[in-house]
């Protein structure tokens, strides 16, 4: 099971779109996904189509339930989710008083033995609490959104420099799996110039797909559906899943 936290402490980022449209594409492509929420906004819990979930990721992180018990079926086909509930707003004091509060999800992820999933996604919030730092610690590798309208760079080199932090400290098997231009515009000069800086900074690093502008991706949400069904010929839905063919190729280079 390859662990991937989707990232990036900058809101907005399309987090939560990639999360969602890269496990459906999976699933479309015959791998079993499991999402994590650990969002307390639950973005990803609604629009994967689960309602008023009683327990989720805060009975996962604070020890209660055991995991398989928190395992909800999506609208999606493949695609299982341990959603996000209104109580994951208290997680981080929780955990702030317990011992390697850091390395819960990790030790939790450990016990869900003979991972029934080939991918595991964590969506994350959009600050770099415990809850963000427990998906870092537990994740082999990190997808890293950006939003190819604002200059994302500085967010970016942030982000790297806690990677690198987490694996001095945390995780030193952590890696980038790559970072993805979201949200591109290809009417504007601005865009390219956002995602050719991208490039030059972070080189290899970066996904040859962008994921372009799509109106059908800001209503999907409202229709509890990813974009691979919403509209399965829209720009988003092939732009997500040639970003899935490219994930998917990473696993001949790796022990999955
Ligand atoms: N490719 C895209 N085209 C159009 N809108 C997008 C695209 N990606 C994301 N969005 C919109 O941008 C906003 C932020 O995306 P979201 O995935 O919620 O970010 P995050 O989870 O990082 O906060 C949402 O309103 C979403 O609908
Ligand atoms: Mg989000």
């Amino acid at each position: 099971m390859r662990i991937i936290a989707v990232t990036n402490q900058k809101g907005g980022s399309a987090k939560t779109t990639t999360t969602v449209n890269l496990a459906a594409a999976l699933a479309e492509a015959k791998k079993r996904v499991l999402v994590i929420d650990l969002d307390p906004q639950g973005n990803t819990t609604s629009w994967l189509g689960i309602t008023a979930p009683d327990r989720g990721a805060l009975e996962l992180l604070t020890d209660i339930d055991p995991p398989e018990s928190l395992i909800r079926e999506s609208t999606t086909v493949g695609v299982d989710c341990i959603p996000s509930t209104r109580g994951l707003n208290g997680a981080e004091r929780q955990l702030a008083r317990e011992m390697s509060a850091e390395t819960t999800l990790k030790r939790r992820i450990a016990g869900m033995a003979g991972a029934r999933w080939d991918y595991l996604l964590i969506d994350t919030p959009p600050t770099l609490g415990l809850l963000t730092l427990n998906a870092l610690a537990a994740s082999d590798e990190l997808i890293v959104p950006v939003e190819a309208h604002v200059l994302a760079l500085a967010g970016v080199a942030q982000l790297f420099d806690t990677v690198r932090t987490v694996n001095e400290r945390l995780n030193p098997s952590l890696t980038i799996a790559g970072i993805v231009a979201c949200r591109v515009d290809t009417r504007t000069r601005h865009a390219s110039d956002v995602v050719d800086s991208l490039r030059h900074t972070f080189t290899s690093q970066v996904f040859k797909t962008e994921v372009r502008e799509n109106i059908r991706l800001a209503e999907a949400p409202s229709f509890h559906q990813p974009i691979t069904t919403y509209d399965p010929r829209s720009t988003g839905a092939l732009d997500y899943r040639a970003l899935a063919r490219e994930v998917l190729a990473q696993e001949a280079g790796r022990h999955v």
